[in-house]
């Protein structure tokens, strides 16, 4: 499930980068790089990604 279109960025590595580092958006956004180009993913209404990130953390917190 794609998270960031500009950066490559799947939901299987935010998960993971959530369950180590907690969900705080911009230690999420460092460690991962996703939303650092177009910002497009940042916002929940983004329409290039499948899951955009606010919602992938969300997810995220939910499943582990
Ligand atoms: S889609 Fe994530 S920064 Fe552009």
């Amino acid at each position: 499930m794609l998270v960031c279109d500009c950066n490559d960025v799947h939901f299987d590595a935010i998960k993971e980068a959530v369950k180590q580092h907690g969900s705080d958006i911009e230690t999420i956004m460092e460690i991962t790089n996703a939303g650092t180009a177009c910002e497009c993913c940042l916002e929940k209404d983004c329409e290039k990604v499948d899951l955009p990130l606010p919602l992938a953390i969300q997810r995220a917190l939910e499943e582990l």
